[in-house]
């Protein structure tokens, strides 16, 4: 299985501290059945950049170290890239940016509250020219969360969309929990992935995750995620089911 999104390099972001609770992370991917893990440290964050270079330097050596301790998991490169203005033209004038693992697809990230205006534009910009943005947690985003009409105009218009594992999982709490298998359940996700960040608060709850993805919506939904998963690493473009709409509880007089 692979693993779309995760901070398991080290020293690069909030994620993992140092090179030996990396390679821990490793052998918990292995140990929860994880094959392949983009790693996609924090970039164009308010509190942290990488370039791809540095990126593309830590993924060599966390590699190595990994097939020195004869640890079965393959390591590609990614970013988890907040969103700005100029994106596209990073991608076409820069040496800045990184797609997953070289191909069409971009894991992009919003900010916690809100989905910028200019999304909509710019993600037309990004696709006209041959790049999917995958939308990362959008289960954590409050916009969203508020009213997943938002979620489905991007969907519809041609992006995808990432929940946490952690999240389908209700390490996040019920709310989160039911409107990620929501949006898994009316395809507007596509990829369950762990956004890991170290083994203790934020590991990859992998197989949490899948085990209740497949106790509420099937195996076929397993299989899914998880091949379209695959197709990402391996660039391949995939048909993707239509988007639903769906209805919300509504809040009322200010409760839940
Ligand atoms: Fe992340």
């Amino acid at each position: 299985m692979v693993d779309i999104h995760s901070h398991i390099l080290w020293e690069l972001d909030d994620g993992s501290k140092n090179i030996f609770s990396s390679v821990d992370m490793a052998k918990q991917a292995v140990a929860e059945g994880i094959t392949s893990v983009i790693a996609t440290p924090h970039h164009r964050h308010p509190s942290y950049t990488n370039e791809k270079k540095n990126v593309l330097i830590r993924v060599k050596d966390l590699q190595s170290e990994l097939k020195r301790q004869n640890i079965p998991l393959n390591i590609y490169a990614g970013q988890e890239i907040r969103l700005f203005g100029e994106m596209l033209d990073a991608f076409n004038h820069s040496e800045e940016l990184l797609t997953l693992n070289n191909s069409e697809y971009i894991l992009v990230e919003f900010p916690p509250s809100n989905i910028p205006k200019y999304t909509e534009q710019l993600f037309y910009d990004l696709l006209v020219k041959g790049y999917t943005p995958i939308i990362a947690h959008p289960e954590r985003n409050a916009a969203i969360a508020e009213n997943t009409d938002k979620l489905y105009r991007l969907i519809k218009n041609g992006a995808l969309s990432q929940v946490t594992a952690a999240s389908v999982a209700g390490k996040f709490g019920r709310k989160t929990q039911k409107l990620s298998l929501n949006l898994l359940e009316h395809h507007l996700a596509h990829f369950v992935a762990s956004d890991a960040h170290n083994m203790t608060n934020r590991s990859f709850v992998w197989k949490q995750g899948m085990d209740k993805l497949k106790k509420e919506l099937g195996s076929d939904m397993v299989t899914l995620v998880n091949t379209q998963a695959e197709d990402v690493l391996q660039g391949r473009s995939f048909k993707k089911l239509a988007p639903e709409r769906f209805q919300q509880r509504k809040k009322l007089f200010g409760l839940v």
